[in-house]
């Protein structure tokens, strides 16, 4: 297992013994959205290897929960890397409360297979919602590399659309939708997706990252035409080497891991209903771990806050 980290610290405990406490400094952090946090942090190492469509682990205290997150870029200069986080369960809470200056107890990574970078000619890049941070990096090097970047970004309503700046300079043509129509088409980001198969245009790739619901109906709409289509799998991961079987989908008919094999893998191929029957598991133990935690959501960030080595 590749553990980067950044800064280490020295701290000495009441019998004089020096330990080592290598943490993850947060130079800056902010809400881009609601409920919704880029954070820059200190990661020399895996900003130095970091290529789009790879993703981190993040643990906050030493007996927290790991969670995967999005890189959505890295300054190798700087030795940073920007990750994007919504607000979902209690370690999510618990980390957009974190602020600058605050520090991660530990991060992994980078993780995953890079996205397949080559000329294509025509992609077409789909980011719903939160989506669009791990999709970003992914665009911007496809252009890089000579397509033609077509992006259809989606979300809820004009509060929750992210990135627009970074996918527009990304992308030969940006289209966003928004559900309820507060901000540019309304609809979702498939119905853009219809359009321009029906206007003829030529695809030849699409990829697609965002809610579960949202990369089915994109497989959906391209298999008939058979386009080769990409999804960006985010399931339960724990480890996120391939050890624990935390992160298995089911592709073809056989088992992958999403944090070694993917987590980019044929749209046409993938199972979303086990994809969702898998992501469910936990849903009660979630539920009731964030009903606990809004009870006493202030001493637990604090608790967080001092198990990272914080005063
Ligand atoms: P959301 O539910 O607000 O949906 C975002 C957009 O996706 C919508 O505006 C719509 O355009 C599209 N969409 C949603 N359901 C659709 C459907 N049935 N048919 C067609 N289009 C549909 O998204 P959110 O609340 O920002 O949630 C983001 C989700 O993305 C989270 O569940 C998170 O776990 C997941 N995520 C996935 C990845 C990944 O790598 N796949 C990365 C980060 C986050
Ligand atoms: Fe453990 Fe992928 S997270 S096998």
């Amino acid at each position: 297992m590749r553990v980067t980290a950044a800064m280490p610290r020295i701290t000495e405990n009441e019998f004089g013994s020096v330990c080592e406490v290598q943490v993850f400094n947060i130079v800056d952090a902010e809400f881009i959205a609601p409920g919704i946090k880029r954070f820059v942090i200190e990661a020399p190492r895996i900003a130095r290897k970091q290529r789009p469509g790879q993703f981190v682990i993040l643990r906050l205290c030493e007996h927290g929960e790991r969670v995967p997150v999005t890189i959505e870029r890295s300054d190798r200069q700087r030795g940073t890397i920007n990750i994007v986080v919504q607000s979902i369960g209690k370690t999510t809470h618990v980390l957009n409360s974190l602020v600058t200056g605050d520090s991660i107890l530990d991060v992994v990574g980078p993780l995953g297979k890079p996205s397949e970078i080559e000329k294509f000619g025509t992609v077409v890049v789909m980011g719903g919602g939160v989506g669009t941070a791990m999709a970003y990096p992914t665009a911007a090097a496809l252009k890089r590399a000579g397509n033609r970047v077509i992006s259809i970004v989606g979300a809820r309503n004009k509060e929750l659309v992210i990135l627009e700046r970074e996918m527009r300079e990304a992308s030969d043509t940006l289209m966003i939708t928004t559900d309820d129509g507060s901000y540019a088409d309304k609809g979702f980001v498939t119905d853009k997706l219809r359009e321009l198969m029906e206007s003829g245009t030529r695809i030849d790739l699409v990829l697609a990252v965002g809610p579960i619901p949202m990369m089915r109906a994109v497989a959906d709409t391209t298999r008939k035409e058979g386009i080769r289509t990409l999804v960006s799998l985010n399931p339960i991961m724990i480890d996120g080497t391939g050890m624990c079987g935390g992160c298995r989908v089911l592709v073809d008919g056989k088992s992958q891991f999403a944090c070694v094999d993917g987590p980019e893998f044929d749209a046409h191929l993938v199972n979303f209903d086990v994809l969702v029957q898998r992501n469910s598991m936990y849903r009660e133990a979630e539920q009731k771990s964030m009903a606990e935690f809004r009870r006493d959501a202030e001493s637990q960030v604090e608790a967080c806050r001092a198990g990272m080595g914080k005063p």
